[in-house]
């Protein structure tokens, strides 16, 4: 377990560094929203979709400095839909990652046109050739980032989220499936297209992904219902506040936990073609159960 946290800490330094190159430092008028870009990518975030990225890459032997443009954009894409999450017509939150959200340290206008510049910034990232030689791949890239973060994923889950119009089980499933699932799913998905990997080597990977997404956002609203503020670096109680429907809400506390525990057989399970080389992606799995913030 030690090994693997120090894995996921240098998975986060490695991909903040890298994207303190990557993101641009204008001078002039627009250093506002070039500050206020950066200030939301390069804080501190647990930085799990790089770390899942990272793994994958090396399961596969790829070159690492494709991977982490990959998870950069990724990166990008998440900044963004925190600091959309965050505004007053969203969630309405004034902390995250234990610092004042975009519009509390900046303001609404620089909030939205930051995700704005983060969104593009993601696939300028992935479109440059530094990332892979082979424009057919950086093609892929794009493609994959840009179904999971847009209406059939990230941003169709908000709509459903914000809309608040699922009433079962299957309808917060399928929320948080394009909500977080799919983002999460992407950090497999690049490196995947990165490493033209085969069939059932992706379908193992998929099904891992789908899994761990769940359990990830079962985690996320449990820990909104019963988690430390401080040591999340965000407001808890929000969910049940704002009249969500969430797992916590449909199974009640202890029906979440019993299912997590289940989750984490099942989600362990996928990995099994890939052996002793999936150990620290299997390793991770209870790494994001037993996770406080
Ligand atoms: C928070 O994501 C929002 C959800 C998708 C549940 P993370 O839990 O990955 O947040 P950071 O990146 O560590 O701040
Ligand atoms: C947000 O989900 C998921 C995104 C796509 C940003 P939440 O609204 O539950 O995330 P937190 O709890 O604010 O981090
Ligand atoms: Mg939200
Ligand atoms: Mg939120
Ligand atoms: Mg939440």
């Amino acid at each position: 377990m030690m090994d693997l946290a120090r894995r996921v800490a240098e998975a986060a330094d490695l991909v903040t560094v890298a994207l303190d190159e990557l993101l641009p430092r204008a001078e002039g008028p627009e250093s506002r929203l070039t500050e206020a870009m950066r200030y939301a990518a390069l804080s501190e975030g647990k930085r799990l979709r790089t770390f899942f990225a990272l793994e994958t890459g090396r399961m596969f032997d790829l070159d690492e400095r494709s991977v982490l443009r990959a998870a950069c954009a990724l990166e990008c894409i998440h900044a963004y839909s925190l600091i959309h999450d965050d505004l007053p017509c969203m969630d309405d939150d004034d902390m995250r990652r234990g610092r004042p959200t975009v519009h509390i340290q900046y303001d609404e206008m620089t909030a939205v046109l930051a995700g704005d510049a983060l969104q593009s910034a993601a696939f300028e990232i992935l479109a440059h050739p530094d990332t892979h030689p082979d424009g057919g791949v950086r093609a892929e890239l794009v493609s994959r980032l840009a179904v999971a973060a847009g209406a059939r994923g990230m941003v169709g889950g908000q709509m459903i989220d914000m809309l608040g119009v699922r009433e079962d089980l299957g309808g917060v499933a399928r929320m948080q499936r394009l909500k977080t699932g799919a983002l999460i799913a992407c950090a497999f998905e690049l490196p995947l297209a990165i490493a033209h990997a085969q069939d059932f080597e992706r379908h193992a990977l998929m099904a891992f992904a789908h899994d761990l997404g769940l359990a990830y956002q079962i985690v996320d609203d449990l820990l909104d219902a019963e988690g430390d503020a401080a040591l999340m670096g965000k407001a808890v109680g929000k969910d049940a506040e704002a009249g969500k429907t969430t797992f916590v809400t449909l199974l009640g506390v202890d029906a979440a936990k019993q299912r997590l525990g289940l989750l984490k057989t099942q989600t362990k399970s996928h990995l099994d073609p890939f052996g002793p080389r999936a150990e620290f992606l299997r390793a991770s799995v209870d790494f994001v159960l037993e996770r406080r913030q």
